[in-house]
């Protein structure tokens, strides 16, 4: 493997790791802290689901986004959880839902519940009402529960954030099934499962903002990064037709493509190490961006 071809990865939206991706709906990544935290737990979960503390706290404030309700998925950690915060911080009731498992193809450490708690507790700060719901993206009938759950709770879903996504990488003739697989499960049809769950509500509504979070590798080709890439651009088509078929229903749709954040998805062993063995450190990684391994 050559060192452009190990090192590409870090001048793509997958992996590296400074760059514009770094704010994202406004949301300062590195507050709240992105990774394991040392926050005590606030929350404890007897089932799948978790209502935070403050559900005593009004529906309504007199913030920005106050009454409203957003839904994260893979809302965790990392960008999801920034964007939790941010919502938080304009006054929106904040559901979050994570797998909070490993799916066993994907090379790096995924989040857990305790992440999703410490989530909570950031969303929490800000005075408004939280909701944290395990489940898998790529199972409809678990996203409809979500929706389901989230209605319950706070009547109404007013923003989806389809965040929730995962990476693999390697030579295309070399990926397993399941790296291929499991990456097109989440990053795509996972993204088309948290919309259809929320949209029959939507529509009932006649309201809704659906974005999704989804990588300028959907605007690109980039060696050993087949899958990622491939569920990026078939995000933009999904994006786009959706877009058309909710407008004059008040749901709009809309895509943004970070390039390189400093999350667990990133700055991990196993990312660092295959995109640079020699240096597999986040700092090594800024020095490596390299445009020519890409293809517009
Ligand atoms: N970090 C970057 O450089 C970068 C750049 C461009 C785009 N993105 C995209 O941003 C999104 C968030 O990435 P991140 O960097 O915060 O990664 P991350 O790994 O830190 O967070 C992703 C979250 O999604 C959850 N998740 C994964 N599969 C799931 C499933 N099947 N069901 C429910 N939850 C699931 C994970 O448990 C995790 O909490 C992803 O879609 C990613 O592709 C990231």
């Amino acid at each position: 493997m050559s060192d452009v071809s190990r090192r590409q990865i870090l001048r793509t939206g997958a992996i590296g790791v400074a760059g514009l991706g770094a704010t994202v709906l406004g949301a300062n990544i590195n507050s709240p802290p992105l990774g394991a935290s040392t926050i005590p737990l606030s929350t404890t979960r007897d089932t799948n689901s978790t209502v935070a503390q403050t559900q005593d706290q009004p529906l309504r404030n007199a913030k920005p986004l106050g009454g409203q309700v957003a839904l994260i998925t893979g809302g965790a950690r990392g960008i999801g959880r920034a964007v939790a915060a941010r919502l938080a911080k304009e006054g929106a009731n904040v559901v979050i839902c994570d797998i909070a498992d490993q799916i066993s193809s994907v090379p790096y450490p995924m989040a857990n519940p305790q992440n999703m708690a410490e989530t909570v507790r950031f969303i929490e700060t800000e005075g408004v009402r939280a909701l944290s719901v395990q489940a898998d993206v790529r199972s409809r009938q678990q996203m409809e529960n979500v929706v389901k759950q989230t209605i319950d709770a706070f009547g109404k879903v007013d923003i989806l954030v389809a965040n929730a996504g995962v990476l693999t990488f390697g030579w295309l003739h070399e990926l397993s099934d399941a790296e291929w697989d499991d990456v097109i499960a989440v990053n795509l049809s996972g993204v088309a499962k948290s919309m259809q769950a929320v949209i029959p509500h939507m529509r009932e509504r006649r309201y809704g903002r659906i974005v999704v979070i989804n990588s300028c590798n959907s605007r690109f080709g980039s060696a050993q990064s087949a899958s990622y890439n491939a569920s990026k651009w078939g995000v933009l088509g999904l994006v786009k037709c959706a877009a058309v078929e909710y407008a004059k229903e008040g749901i709009t749709v809309n895509a943004i493509n970070p390039t390189g954040v400093r999350t667990p998805m990133i700055i991990n062993e196993a990312t660092l190490t295959w995109a640079d063995p020699d240096n597999p450190s986040p700092a090594a990684g800024q020095t490596h961006l390299n445009p020519e391994c890409l293809t517009q």
